[in-house]
């Protein structure tokens, strides 16, 4: 019996282990899985809410490590995840995306000689001021074993040195989620409760910190989504990040909804009937890739080109009048074919456990 730990700390790896605990529960003669919180997001719209809607226990173990600069934050992820390993002592850690507590319990793991899985390995965003990509590549650095989502991943790590057999390209868990979660949203009210129309609305998100911790490009994107929403209705579920900087700015349109942030199956829903989505998310790329709804991407640059060379995504920066120019041409434009990421099927924990049968 291989004892597997999945870790979670903030709410998009939550979307991620869901499909993959499930996965590893269907062979119980061979793994026990564990799932780790590490406590990165704790609100209980940021955490609790995510594993009521994805049908997922209570966390084995919660860290309870909470909110820090990224020192204290990563050292307190390291200093209780340290314990946790010494006394369950798991053949297999596997760590998701990009977020500090990713790359925390990787580095704890592999100085304990425990072998690390990294499921959406190979992104490049190739921005080092992104506290993500440094996350990413240090990572990937201490992985046994790479999974990736798209081609250009692979390429990255193969540019990078990694030896083959370490890369598996097995496609998207999110997309796993999505579909494995699809069917729930009909019992989502969230249209009726905010007075909104299928492909009548805007859905907005930030959280990236160079989006949302300075005034300056705070209020740019602002300033272009006062515009946009002079033509549509536009719904923004704020991340806990973004509150702080809300308080700083005026916004007086009646057609700009704010919110708490929603769970993820009315949030799902959303996304689903939105005419289009404005966001700095890296999962919301890959997501309205695909559902086919059209999204502008609020940043320089992406670590999913894959979502914009075959998917429905814009990069379109954080100048007002590019994004409100972006926003009339998708307004008034018709659906495009769109073609979907190889192995963006809904297999890819099956493929990922499959793998594992090995350890
Ligand atoms: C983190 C990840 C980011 C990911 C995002 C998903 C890092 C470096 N960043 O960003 O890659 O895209 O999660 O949403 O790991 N806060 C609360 N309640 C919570 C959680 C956070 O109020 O439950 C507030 C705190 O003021 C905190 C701030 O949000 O300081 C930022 O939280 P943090 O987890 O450090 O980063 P995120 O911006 O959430
Ligand atoms: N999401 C959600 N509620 C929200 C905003 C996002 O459930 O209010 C989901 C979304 O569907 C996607 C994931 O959270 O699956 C993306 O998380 P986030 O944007 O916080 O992080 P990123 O993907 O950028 O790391």
């Amino acid at each position: 019996m291989k004892k597997i730990i999945l870790v979670g700390g903030a709410r998009p790896n939550f979307i991620k282990i869901a499909p993959l605990y499930f996965e590893l529960l269907k062979r119980p003669q061979r793994f026990t899985p564990l799932i780790v919180h590490t406590g990165q997001h704790y609100d209980q719209r940021m955490s609790e809410v995510f594993f009521k809607d994805l049908d997922l226990p209570e966390p084995d173990i919660n860290l309870g490590v909470g909110s820090g600069s990224h020192a204290v934050q990563t050292a307190k992820i390291m200093m209780a995840f340290e314990e946790v390993l010494l006394k369950h002592r798991p053949e297999l850690v596997v760590v998701v995306g990009d977020v500090n507590s990713t790359l925390a319990c990787a580095l704890v793991a592999v100085k304990l000689k425990i072998a690390v899985a990294h499921v959406e390995a190979g992104l490049r965003s190739f921005d080092k001021d992104m506290p993500e990509e440094i996350n990413r590549v240090v990572t990937d650095s201490l992985s046994d074993y790479l999974f990736t989502t798209c081609e250009d991943a692979n390429q990255n790590l193969r540019r990078e040195g990694f030896s083959q057999d370490k890369i598996f390209f097995v496609g998207n868990v999110m997309i796993d989620s999505l579909l494995g979660y699809y069917s729930k949203i009909s019992q989502s009210n969230v249209l009726t409760r905010y007075q909104l129309k299928e492909k009548e609305y805007c859905l907005l998100t930030l959280h990236r910190a160079s989006n949302v911790d300075e005034k300056d490009s705070f209020c740019k994107i602002m300033n272009a989504v006062q515009q946009v929403s002079k033509k549509s209705k536009v719904i923004f579920p704020a991340h806990p990040r973004t509150k702080g900087m809300m308080g700083e700015i005026q916004l007086q349109d009646q057609k700009l909804v704010v919110t708490e942030p929603l769970g993820y199956i009315d949030f799902l829903k959303l996304e689903k009937n939105a005419r289009l989505v404005l966001t700095d998310s890296g999962g919301i790329q890959e997501e309205t890739t695909f559902l086919k709804v059209p999204c502008l991407t609020l940043r320089e640059n992406t670590e999913r080109p894959v979502t914009i060379t075959s998917g429905t995504n814009h990069l379109v920066g954080l100048d007002p009048k590019k994004i409100t120019k972006e926003v009339d041409i998708l307004l008034q434009d018709g659906d495009r074919d769109f073609v979907l990421p190889p192995l963006w099927d809904g297999k890819t924990s099956e493929r990922i456990v499959g793998v594992f049968k090995d350890i």
